[in-house]
């Protein structure tokens, strides 16, 4: 890690093949050499966030997405997301991430699965999304807002490129009712300074400036407390497995697990669901 750039928490400069490289040959090692590299076999190691796999499940339960429509996944990580949809849905899936490199590593993983003609990536910024206004009949993001003080600019921005009646879906972090996270490294930062956890009640008034309606609001503290501590217990008798996201950022894996679970466990954050819609009519 060099500074305290948020691109530095999650990649090394000049990364990005590197990064899809070991992914593929992490999978490789665990499957064998001649595993075949699908959106399924690579989601224990590529879908970024709490709980894997199963939470984008979750999410897609609320997207929805629909055959040929456009989605836009903003803070798209390695694609693994965004490829899953794409594959199971038969969507126009976009990614938009600050991280350069985690795009260069999403378009590799994009090419070796066959999905590059059905999942776009691009560079860019939440605050500035690089699309045209009433683009995307759904969006979502998924733990990346923590990483990002300005959210009202977020959902500003997610509402400018959806469409009229458009979705957005968010699951990521919000701040618990326990006080600030007190270990670091976490899953989203090295750094203090790089991790912005909102109240519910923000987030709330947040998509309400931005012109949203917020049809469902989920926080799960409960549910994730237990079972982060259930979690956190077996990490340390057991250690990671094979297959996770430390593949991609080996070193203090095992660490950043514990203190995420650690966080959920003592109620410092908590899980948030959140679907909201751009009123039908509305101008862009
Ligand atoms: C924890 S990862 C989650 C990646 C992906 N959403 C997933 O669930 O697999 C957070 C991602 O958010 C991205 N990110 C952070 N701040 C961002 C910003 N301002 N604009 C776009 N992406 C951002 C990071 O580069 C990182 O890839």
């Amino acid at each position: 890690m060099s500074g305290q750039r948020v691109q530095d928490h999650y990649a090394r400069p000049g990364s990005g093949t590197a990064i899809a490289a070991r992914v593929i040959a992490a999978l490789r090692a665990f499957a064998g050499a001649h595993v075949a590299i699908t959106p399924e076999t690579l989601a224990p190691i590529d879908h970024l966030h709490g709980r894997g796999y199963l939470a984008t499940q979750e999410l897609t339960a609320l997207l929805e997405p629909q055959p040929g429509e456009a989605i836009l996944d903003i803070g798209s990580g390695l694609g693994g997301p965004a490829r899953w949809i794409a594959a199971v849905f038969g969507c126009a899936v976009t990614g938009v991430d600050l991280t350069e490199e985690y795009c260069d590593a999403a378009r590799e993983l994009n090419a070796a699965c066959g999905l590059a003609d059905r999942v776009r990536i691009m560079q860019g910024s939440a605050l500035a999304l690089p699309l045209p206004d009433a683009s995307f009949d759904r969006a979502y993001s998924h733990n990346a807002v923590m990483n990002i003080a300005d959210k009202a600019g977020v959902y500003r921005e997610a509402f400018r490129v959806l469409r009229p009646g458009g979705r957005l879906v968010l699951a990521h972090i919000n701040a618990g009712p326990n006080g600030p996270v007190e270990f670091f490294p976490v899953g989203w930062a090295s750094l203090p300074a790089n991790s912005f956890l909102a109240t519910d009640e923000e987030t709330r008034r947040d998509l309400a400036a931005a012109g949203f309606a917020i049809v469902t609001f989920q926080s799960l503290a409960g549910p994730t407390a237990t079972t982060a501590g259930a979690a956190r217990r077996k990490l340390e008798a057991e250690g990671l497995p094979p297959l996770g996201p430390h593949v991609i950022r080996p070193g203090d894996g095992l660490q950043v697990q514990i203190n995420g679970m650690r966080a959920r466990e003592d109620g410092r954050v908590c899980e948030v669901q959140i679907v909201a819609r751009k009123p039908d009519g509305s101008q862009s």
